[in-house]
């Protein structure tokens, strides 16, 4: 399977984070170079690592893989020759959504393996970018220390495809319409403006994120096998 995909862990198919993996995969396609495609997690059944170890057994046939044969298991296999891998979440309590969390679980455990310095069994490394969005703030979103919670994951992908560049989209405007909604928390002109102002910003920063994906694509990026240990020691902080 080649191309560049866009995995939505939004429960939503058209509103705020399919918005903007939309506008990442249009800059992705922009050079005509790669096909591109969205991957929307809740038309799925999905299942997180159920710590069956098929994909630790020393048996070439299972070695490496998630044994688990359920909705995704052809999509699982077939993102590994991927061009460019966008994962996208809403915001859930700092983290991202548990269905994104079942499928990422499912895609990078097996290919990481248990062998001397925990080598990483990725047959390819291609670029990677996550996309956040949420009710916060950035002011808040730093206040709370959410980068601090993604961190963890991104480093991870960082060993198994490589670093993911973060775009995020904040104060997003969560309801079509607030009157319908006992929603006093928000001050609803203020999102609007957001909406009307902002966010056609944060959109033009997930494109050009798609574009530079598709650049880094097509020049080919670093393919040194990696070991968990890269994880442990690479910094936290993305500059
Ligand atoms: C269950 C749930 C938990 C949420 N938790 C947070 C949160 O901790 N922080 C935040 O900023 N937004 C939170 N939100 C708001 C969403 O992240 C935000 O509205 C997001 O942009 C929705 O994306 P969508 O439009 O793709 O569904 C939460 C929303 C829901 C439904």
């Amino acid at each position: 399977m080649t191309g560049i995909f866009a995995i939505n862990g939004s429960p939503r198919r058209n509103k705020n984070t399919a918005k903007m993996l939309d506008s990442f995969l249009d800059g992705a396609g922009e050079s005509g170079k790669y096909a591109t495609e969205r991957i929307d997690l809740f038309d799925y059944n999905i299942r997180g690592c159920t710590s069956c170890f098929a994909c630790k057994r020393n048996d070439p046939d299972t070695y490496g893989v998630c044994a688990l044969r359920d909705d995704v298991y052809d999509i699982l296999q077939r993102l590994r020759g991927a061009d460019g891998l966008v994962f996208g979440s809403p915001v859930y309590f700092g983290n991202i959504t548990g269905q994104l969390l079942c499928f990422v679980e499912r895609l990078l455990y097996p290919l990481i393996s248990y062998e001397k310095d925990f080598k990483i069994l990725t047959k390819k490394r291609m670029p990677t970018a996550f996309i956040y969005t949420m009710n916060m703030t950035e002011e808040q979103c730093n206040m709370y220390h959410y980068p601090a919670i993604w961190a963890p994951l991104e480093e991870n992908i960082g060993v198994v495809f490589s670093r993911p560049e973060r775009v995020c989209a904040y104060n997003t405007y969560q309801f079509d319409n607030y009157s319908k909604y006992k929603s006093a928390a928000f001050n609803e002109s203020e999102k609007a403006r957001h909406r009307d102002l902002e966010f056609p910003k944060e959109l033009q920063d997930a494109y050009e994120a798609g574009k530079r994906m598709a650049d880094e694509a097509a020049t080919g990026i670093d393919q040194t096998p990696k070991t968990a240990y890269d994880f442990i020691a690479a910094p936290r902080n993305r500059p």
